[in-house]
């Protein structure tokens, strides 16, 4: 614990994953916090332990059709589709403001419909100041294998972070679907493969019907549950993974306070990532830290990294 000139008590609250150092574990989390720049008139970017972009892809994507996004009980469908500027327009557009924002983490989130998409994206990213890591989605489907998602087998994700840390010029974050019988196996199978760290979960395969319409919600049909409703799925989903590897995992699903973080932690997380709860308050992830720093006085956590793990079991 340290003690300012003025009495006032703080706690260390950095964390180490991939080898990159952060200032505290709260990251936005890819899809709900734009491309960052978006946000920089809300939250002080430079107080988040990094932000992950919204989801790259080689070309520009447009995107399912509306409706895109429906509110359920304690969480929400979305369904957008993986709308995004294509990976060379967020290097020259949007890229350059992070850089000159100075002192924040930035990282990219890269999916594919082909393991060669994966390919040329990270090309294009590799070429870029101003990326601490890579984030891979492998919750897409596999266009060339019948649209099984590369994250649901065993062999798919092997091959796809296989070629993905071999082209990767940066540490490599693998994002693993729940959307899996065995999220222990996926966890070990990403590591085996080359992955730096494993982040966890991505949205839970969900739909929602409007009985009076008898319409679905989602125009997609099917859509990705988020949100406090998959917290504790999310949680047991860490706690397996985390026991089944030696790199860092990054815990995500419902994290909304300061206490969240910490049962993420617990759990096996060194870092955890927020995202519905920027759509309900677009500053959820810089109060997150602040009522991180004041429970870390409050418990006499002198240094919040030697928490993970810490699950007490008997
Ligand atoms: C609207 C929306 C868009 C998302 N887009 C992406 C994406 O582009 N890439 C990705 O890996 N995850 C994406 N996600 C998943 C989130 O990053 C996160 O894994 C998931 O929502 C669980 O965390 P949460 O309950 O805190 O939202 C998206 C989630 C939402 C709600």
């Amino acid at each position: 614990m340290t003690v300012s000139p003025t009495g006032s008590r703080s706690s260390d609250l950095s964390v180490t994953v991939a080898g990159i150092p952060l200032r505290n574990p709260i990251i936005a989390a890819s899809g709900t916090f734009g491309y960052g720049v978006e946000f920089e008139d809300v939250v002080h970017l430079n107080k988040l332990g990094g932000l992950v972009v919204k989801g790259l892809s080689r070309e520009p994507m447009a995107g399912n059709p509306p409706p895109r996004l429906y509110e359920t009980a304690a969480g929400m469908l979305n369904a957008i589709g993986l709308q995004n500027i294509g990976a060379q327009a967020f290097v020259d557009e949007k890229l350059p403001r992070l850089r000159a924002l100075k002192d924040v983490v930035v990282f990219a989130n890269v999916f594919g419909y082909t393991r060669e998409d994966y390919e040329s994206t990270l090309q294009i990213l590799n070429g870029a100041e101003g990326i601490a890591a890579y984030e891979l989605n492998v919750s897409c489907p596999n266009t060339a294998h019948g649209g099984i998602q590369f994250g649901s087998d065993p062999r798919l994700l092997d091959e796809v972070v296989t070629l993905a840390k071999r082209t990767a010029r940066r540490p490599l974050i693998v994002k693993l679907s729940p959307n899996v019988t065995s999220i222990a196996l996926m966890a070990h199978v990403a590591q085996e493969a080359g992955a730096d760290a494993i982040s966890l979960v991505n949205t839970f395969l969900a739909m929602g019907v409007d009985a009076e319409t008898r319409k679905p919600r989602i125009a997609n049909v099917t859509a990705g549950l988020s949100g406090p409703a998959i917290k504790p799925i999310a949680l047991r989903m860490v706690y397996d993974a985390a026991k089944a590897v030696k790199i860092p995992v990054i815990g995500m699903g419902g994290i909304s306070t300061a206490a969240d973080v910490i049962e993420f932690m617990l759990a096996g997380a060194t870092a955890v990532e927020i995202g519905t709860a920027s759509y309900w308050d677009p500053c959820a992830t810089e109060k997150i830290v602040d009522e991180l720093e004041t429970w870390c006085v409050d418990h006499k956590v002198e240094k919040l990294a030697e928490l993970t793990g810490g699950l007490v079991t008997e």
